[in-house]
């Protein structure tokens, strides 16, 4: 059995910002302060250093660790890689697997040819707070001028085309996809900054898999992503990410995983990707935090148009498949 992370913290106090449209004056400034306390937690996680870091909170997974949690071809898109290619990773944390990229021993473990073809891919590793090391420092000093940049000190949201350019590769291990407040916003950013047959691989901790019939891991508690339509039922996540257009998306469940994951590969294929939008309901601060999600628009047959965001002009919007996994 293989272990992603610690026990992750979970928080007791839930909040529902459903009710910030519902409840009173009175209960909407309660429910305000709840989310304000879980976001100032959350942050309290992220600037935890030294004995503050919660052990939950890993920030040092390698590259061997991130080929055997992500979807099989990840490995093989990573060698594929070549001197004009980027890859972005998204939640970094110290930028281990970054690091082990440009090792030697990654290089001694790659198939004969493969060191002739050249410079590796520039790599850019994301991360809210600076977690990077002296070993971080002296490996971007043996590499070219910007082959390797660290960018912190806010979200992946609060990124543009400009100041980040575009990837042919982005991966993100119990980083951003895990930990953020907007999923639809974060996908939208993560489609923007990847070109037209890029792909995106991540993971997920303890979510309903496609087609399945699992529990949450802890007795008693949610799954730690949930998204619902607007009537209330459960919406798969792979089932939210086909539901986008212009993508290609595998999910495989990795049940064995302690807690169970789930991982995707996600293709851009074409420039005009519609995020179906998503709305927070619930988050409780941790490592990860649970987070719930309600879709903006109805859910509706495939084919159909639903809510969603759109990145290009001219988009046209993906229905919501219906849920194979509705509780
Ligand atoms: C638990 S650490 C994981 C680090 C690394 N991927 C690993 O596996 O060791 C979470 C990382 O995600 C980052 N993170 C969380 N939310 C993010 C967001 N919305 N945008 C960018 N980074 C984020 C944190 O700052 C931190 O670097």
């Amino acid at each position: 059995m293989r272990a992603i992370t610690k026990t992750p913290i979970r928080v007791i106090v839930i909040f529902l910002l459903q009710a910030l449209c519902t409840g009173t004056a009175q209960s909407q400034a309660a429910d305000n302060s709840l989310f304000k306390d879980e976001l100032s937690r959350q942050e309290q996680i992220y600037q935890g250093k030294g004995e503050q870091r919660l052990d939950g909170y890993v920030i040092d997974r390698g590259l061997s660790t991130y080929t055997n949690a992500l979807p099989s071809g990840f490995g093989s898109a990573l060698a594929n890689l070549g001197a004009g290619d980027r890859w972005l990773d998204i939640g970094a944390g110290m930028g281990q697997a970054v690091l082990d990229y440009y090792s030697p021993i990654y290089e001694s473990k790659q198939a004969d040819g493969w060191k002739h073809r050249g410079r590796k891919a520039s790599t850019v590793a994301m991360s809210i707070e600076d977690r990077r090391t002296p070993y971080w420092h002296e490996v971007a000093a043996r590499l070219e001028t910007n082959q390797l940049r660290y960018v912190f000190n806010k979200p992946l949201k609060e990124y543009s085309s400009e100041e980040l350019g575009k990837f042919q590769l982005i991966t993100d291990v119990i980083g951003g996809f895990s930990y953020s407040t907007d999923l639809s916003l974060f996908m939208e950013k993560v489609m923007g900054f990847l070109t037209v047959n890029g792909t995106f691989y991540t993971v997920l901790q303890d979510v309903r898999a496609e087609g399945g019939k699992n529990k949450p891991y802890y007795a008693g508690a949610s799954f730690l992503t949930e998204i619902q339509d607007a009537r209330g039922a459960e919406v798969g996540i792979c089932s939210w990410l086909k539901s986008m257009s212009c993508v290609q998306v595998t999910c495989e469940a990795k049940p064995d995983w302690q807690p169970p994951v789930e991982v995707y590969r996600i293709q851009k294929v074409c420039d005009d990707v519609a995020v179906p939008a998503l709305s927070p309901i619930h988050f409780t601060a941790g490592t990860p935090p649970e987070r719930g999600f309600r879709l903006a628009g109805p859910s509706r047959p495939p084919g159909s148009v639903g809510a969603s965001r759109a990145l290009g002009p001219g988009t046209p919007a993906a229905g919501v498949k219906p849920s194979a996994g509705v509780r």
